[in-house]
């Protein structure tokens, strides 16, 4: 394989880690320390990173990454498109594919050729093992997918169309990012009534497939009469042990909209819950 100069912005747990696998696979990496934390310039000297000032970062680089934060991917691409930067720039933040067109659309006009990634999985040695999504045109993913042959971050592939890797991203956080926020309100409700053990000898029978089990959807549209005031009843007590309500609220009222928007019980789920956005928020 030949060797590359890889930017890195920046290198954080996820960035540090995926950088340190092209340099195992003895590709020089660069990172920028502008404005970075103590942290961070530790990590990439763990990692075998070289820094360089922010032009020079984009001089040298051929592919630059950018794995940060998804609250910087959008001035972060900014600042390389003001630099004109014209290699490969694959962003794998966790972003919309809206801000993903946004930031195409300004590194494309500055002469790059954008990657819009997304990483999956624990930074590279962790588990479960990193995967990066990849989405564009196909020889850019291609060298990406090389420099990375071997290493413990697996690319896949998701075809040419922009925007996708971001997609799957949200698609996936939206169910993730707030289960994980569910668990952690359950549980402080539960030490606060003195439950724990209860709840976690009925969570160890629960189906772990919830995400995967779309056939099961049409039941939870079945039971969304049943099940909003039941998230008003979760809500009261959560109020009670002076908890934030606002996860219970917000259930209870997709599930009531989702209910009564709902009147064929034939009707797909994803389908009926489409329909909610825009339809009245009643106060209940
Ligand atoms: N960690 C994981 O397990 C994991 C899993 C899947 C996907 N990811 C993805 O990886 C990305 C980074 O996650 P991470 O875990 O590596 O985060 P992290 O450890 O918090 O690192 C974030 C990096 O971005 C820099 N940064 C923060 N704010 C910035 C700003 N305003 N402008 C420029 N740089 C900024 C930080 O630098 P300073 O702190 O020095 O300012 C740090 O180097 C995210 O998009 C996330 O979706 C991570």
């Amino acid at each position: 394989m030949n060797t590359s100069v890889i930017g890195i912005l920046h290198p954080g747990h996820m960035g540090a880690a995926i950088a340190a696998q092209f340099v195992a696979n003895g590709h020089t990496v660069l990172w920028c320390p502008d404005g970075r934390s103590a942290a961070t310039a530790h990590r990439a000297d763990q990692a075998g990173l070289h820094p360089v000032p922010l032009v020079e970062f984009l001089r040298q680089s051929r592919l630059v990454l950018s794995i940060c934060s998804p609250a910087a991917a959008e001035d972060v691409a900014t600042d390389v498109a003001h630099l004109e930067y014209n290699g490969i720039y694959v962003d794998a933040n966790a972003i919309s594919p809206v801000r993903m067109h946004r930031i195409t659309a300004r590194l494309t006009e500055a002469g790059a050729e954008v990657i819009d990634g997304c990483i999956f999985g624990a930074p590279p040695g962790g588990h479960p093992p990193a995967r990066l999504y990849l989405a564009g045109p196909e020889s850019a993913r291609r060298r990406v997918a090389d420099l990375l042959t071997g290493t413990l971050a697996e690319p896949v592939h998701l075809g040419e169309q922009l925007g996708q890797a971001s997609a799957v991203k949200m698609a996936f956080a939206c169910y993730q990012k707030a289960s994980r926020a569910l668990a952690a309100l359950a549980h402080a409700l539960a030490d606060d009534l003195d439950v724990t053990e209860a709840l976690l000898a009925e969570a160890e029978r629960m189906p772990r497939d919830i995400l995967a089990n779309r056939d099961y959807l049409p039941s939870v549209a079945s039971r969304a009469w049943r099940w909003a005031p039941e998230m008003r009843e979760v809500a009261d007590t959560l109020r009670a042990h002076q908890l934030p309500v606002d996860l219970a609220l917000a259930t209870a009222e997709v599930l009531q909209r989702w209910h009564d928007n709902s009147p064929v019980p034939t009707d797909s789920p994803t389908a009926a819950l489409r329909r909610l956005h825009g339809s009245n928020h009643q106060e209940r």
